[in-house]
């Protein structure tokens, strides 16, 4: 019999110190987070010398948490993974030097994981089926938005990305116009179902260019624009206004990356169309995708759990599982793949 394989992962890109244990790549054991959103409200948008401060206080207890909940011991444990980059300097540091650091005391290799695979990967958890490649992934979150021909564990080719702002970005600026919290995008998708989505005509960028590249900062523009019109006509901003307005705004993010990946299905022989990065938690994307694959007799997929679309350690596990990393001391890396 096959010995089980325990990854500890490591995930700490942004604002969330995560860590899990994952058993043969798929079962989450445990998998704790520890946020310092409520420490970015105020600023509404995250500091990173205050993120990267809350992930050293949040790292040993979060990862005492895991083995805990996990009731697995070190000795159990065949591999580190920890998130090598992209993402904030000091937020990477805490996790790669924890992990380095473990890796050597307790005798454990260590692989490096680039966090947008971890994304990419977060679909596997929780489920048993083999994805069909190649196949279209679509990683969408505040700081990416990348659209990659998954050809096989460990090999992905880039057909496009954005020229500026990632989607998540634009839901959480835009947000930020009519005084959401930080992030903005789960409040935007909330408003959005007591709103008209075609209140506003908000622009679809890029959707006629012949690449599969995105560009969302002439929305952000867009919808600062339409915020002033009406605050000169109204004195304040009604709710109805805020819904239309946001479930316009979501429409147009939606329409825009559900355009490109049809036009990439034109070229393309797949089968399966993954979402993953934390817009893909977003409940009028996943249903119009829905709508739209199963025309084309196509699967769609996305993390089973709400929990694995934002940052978390178990996506890095999984991915550290299903792919062929080099094992050793690590530094971050910024370049993403
Ligand atoms: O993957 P993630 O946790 O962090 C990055 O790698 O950037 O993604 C966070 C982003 C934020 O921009 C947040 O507003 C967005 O995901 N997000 C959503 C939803 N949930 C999270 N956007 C739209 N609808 C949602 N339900
Ligand atoms: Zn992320």
């Amino acid at each position: 019999m096959n010995k089980d394989f325990f990854i500890l992962g490591i995930e700490t890109s942004c604002d969330e110190t995560s860590v899990a244990i994952v058993k043969n790549g798929r079962e989450v054991l445990a998998c704790e987070i520890a946020t310092s959103v409520p420490l970015h409200q105020e600023t509404k948008g995250v500091v990173p010398e205050v993120a990267a401060r809350a992930q050293i206080e949040a790292m040993i207890p979060v990862i005492k948490r895991t083995l805990n909940t996990a009731q697995v011991d070190w000795k159990d444990i065949s591999k580190i993974a920890v998130t090598q980059g992209p993402g904030l300097m000091g937020s990477l540091l805490v996790g790669v030097c924890t992990a380095n650091i473990l890796s050597l005391t307790k005798n454990i290799p260590l692989v490096g994981v680039p966090h947008i695979w971890g994304h990419m990967y977060a679909n596997l958890l929780e489920t048993d089926f083999e994805p069909q490649f190649p196949s279209l992934v679509l990683t969408i979150s505040g700081g990416h938005n990348d659209l990659y021909l998954w050809k096989s564990h460990g090999e992905f080719k880039k057909l496009g990305h954005t020229l500026d702002d990632a989607a998540g970005e634009a839901f959480d600026k835009c947000g930020r116009m009519i005084d959401l919290p930080y992030p903005a995008g789960p409040f935007i998708g909330k408003l959005s179902e007591q709103g008209n989505a075609k209140a506003f005509a908000f622009p679809r960028s890029m959707v006629h260019s012949r690449d599969f590249n995105f560009s969302f900062s002439g929305l952000k523009t867009a919808f600062l624009y339409k915020l002033e019109e009406l605050r000169t006509q109204n004195s304040e901003l009604t709710d109805q206004l805020r819904f239309d307005l946001a479930a316009s705004l979501q429409e147009a993010i939606v329409e825009t990356l559900w355009k490109k990946v049809e036009k990439a299905l034109e070229i393309y022989d797949v089968k399966e169309v993954h979402l993953s990065g934390g817009v893909s938690a977003n409940k009028r994307l996943r249903e119009f995708f829905t709508h739209e694959l199963a025309k084309k007799e196509k699967t769609l997929r996305f993390p089973k759990n709400i929990k694995y679309c934002t940052d978390n350690a178990a996506m890095i596990a999984c991915a550290a599982y299903f792919c062929n990393f080099p094992e050793g001391i690590l530094a971050p890396s910024l370049q993403s793949k």
